[in-house]
């Protein structure tokens, strides 16, 4: 029986997932590519031909002929971004169909819906929280997995029924009064009759798509020998149980969420692959050991473009570092590590790797103190030969020897064409 790899950010995301599932699903020949958590707060990358496509919520295989893609029942959809996404790439790819892309997405039936209020919702309680804001992606997500949570949340299969739009709105109200009533300082300035209708616009447009029970087709397009990536969205420390509480996302991003969030079972996991970038970054708040402050983490940020792909807000950098690398692939079951963007770092002097902290703690902690390992720089990865350059390798095999686990794969800069498999 073939079954299913898994793919998982190993830090605070933005390891660059979009172009390793991309590359992943034209190596391993996929059958198709798993979305299990999160929503529109990703933005996974894709560049090849001289475009570049963020995706929020379509998995990132969608560019490989004769595979699926599929939105499992852990994902918190919001129809407007889905149809809106779903437009753009019709427009920027005339050599797609609209019927072909609606052939090749299946949505599970379970999947939750994001409301409008939802996106207020999670706008206002930031607000509220000042300083103490996490600095979410205003996407709507903890609210939505709120809802779900106090089962009073709406699953995209309701969507067919008749009473759902009374339903909806009841809802809809009912989070804009409590807005009202908790934040009364605060002003809509939208309009939220038009808001909600341009809600009911998109769910027309997701009815079109096959709303199925996910978990029930994959098992069963398991056993006919179909084999299947999971994508994961955010990272390991912005997982809800282990990663960086209370600034972290809402769901699962590590291995749990997968098994959670398509309804495959462990035994369906053939390979988890855990992908990290050369250094480290964060968007939002929250505790970052090895961050920079300096004119080097300024350095990066620019080389790297690090700058979120879907708030644009610029990210934290700061030195790669192997304590909390080494926890995620505890968590996850690491089979495989995949190295991003250590382009970024070439001609960087006096690159530091954290390989402990000065105190107790072994999970990332404000209070924490990393104890650096200095590492020989490189200029290029790649030397006249052909061969990874020393400095690299040396850097590569520090890495190698420290998590016990090889890295398989190099991601060498932004394109498809730009990857090592070693
Ligand atoms: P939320 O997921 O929008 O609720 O945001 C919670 C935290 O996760 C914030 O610190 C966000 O910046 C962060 N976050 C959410 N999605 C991503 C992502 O795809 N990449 C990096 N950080 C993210």
């Amino acid at each position: 029986m073939v079954k299913s790899d898994v793919i998982l950010g190993l830090q605070w995301g933005d390891e660059g997932k979009g172009k390793i599932v991309d590359c992943l699903s034209m190596r391993n020949q996929y059958d198709g590519t798993i979305r299990f958590q999160g929503g529109a707060n990703a933005g996974h990358t894709l560049e090849f031909d001289n475009s570049k496509v963020v995706l929020h919520i379509i998995p990132s295989n969608i560019f490989q002929k004769g595979t699926q893609s599929i939105i499992g029942n852990g994902v918190v959809l919001d129809p407007i971004i889905f149809m809106q996404e779903i437009l753009d790439l019709l427009t920027k790819f005339p050599q797609f169909s609209i019927d072909e892309l609606l052939k090749k997405i299946i949505i599970s039936k379970n999947a939750h819906i994001i409301l409008p209020s939802h996106k207020l919702l999670d706008r206002y309680q930031e607000e509220k929280k000042g300083k103490n804001r996490c600095g979410t992606t205003l996407k709507g997500i903890g609210p939505t997995y709120g809802d779900k949570i106090h089962r009073i949340g709406f699953r995209v299969e309701e969507i067919k029924e008749k009473d759902f739009e009374e339903k909806a709105k009841k809802l809809y109200y009912e989070h804009l009064s409590t807005i009202s009533s908790k934040f009364p300082e605060m002003v809509f300035d939208l309009d939220i009759k038009i808001l909600f209708q341009q809600w009911l616009d998109a769910l027309q447009f997701l009815k079109k798509l096959p709303i199925i029970d996910t978990a029930m087709y994959l098992h069963s397009a398991i056993n006919d020998g179909k084999f299947y990536l999971g994508e994961g969205a955010q990272g390991t420390f912005l997982d809800i149980d282990f990663g960086t509480y209370p600034m972290v996302t809402a769901s699962n991003t590590t291995i749990g969420g997968f098994v959670s969030g398509t309804g495959l079972n462990h035994k369906n996991i053939r390979k988890v692959y855990g992908l990290f970038k050369a250094y480290t970054t964060r968007v939002g708040e929250g505790p970052f050991p090895t961050e920079l402050f300096d004119r080097t983490g300024e350095l990066i940020q620019k080389k790297g473009n690090e700058y979120g792909s879907t708030t644009g807000r610029p990210r934290r950098c700061g030195w790669l570092d192997l304590v909390m690398l080494k926890y995620a692939c505890l968590l996850n079951g690491i089979d495989e590590l995949i190295i991003s963007k250590a382009d970024v770092l070439n001609s960087i002097n006096g690159i530091k790797v954290c390989v402990a902290y000065k105190n107790d703690y072994h999970f990332p902690d404000e209070k924490a103190k990393p104890i650096y390992q200095k590492v020989r720089g490189w200029k290029s990865l790649i030397n006249k030969n052909g061969k990874l350059s020393k400095g690299f390798s040396t850097y590569i095999k520090l890495i190698e020897e420290y998590l016990g686990i090889p890295i398989t794969i190099i991601s060498t800069g932004p394109d498809r064409k730009d990857i090592i498999w070693k």
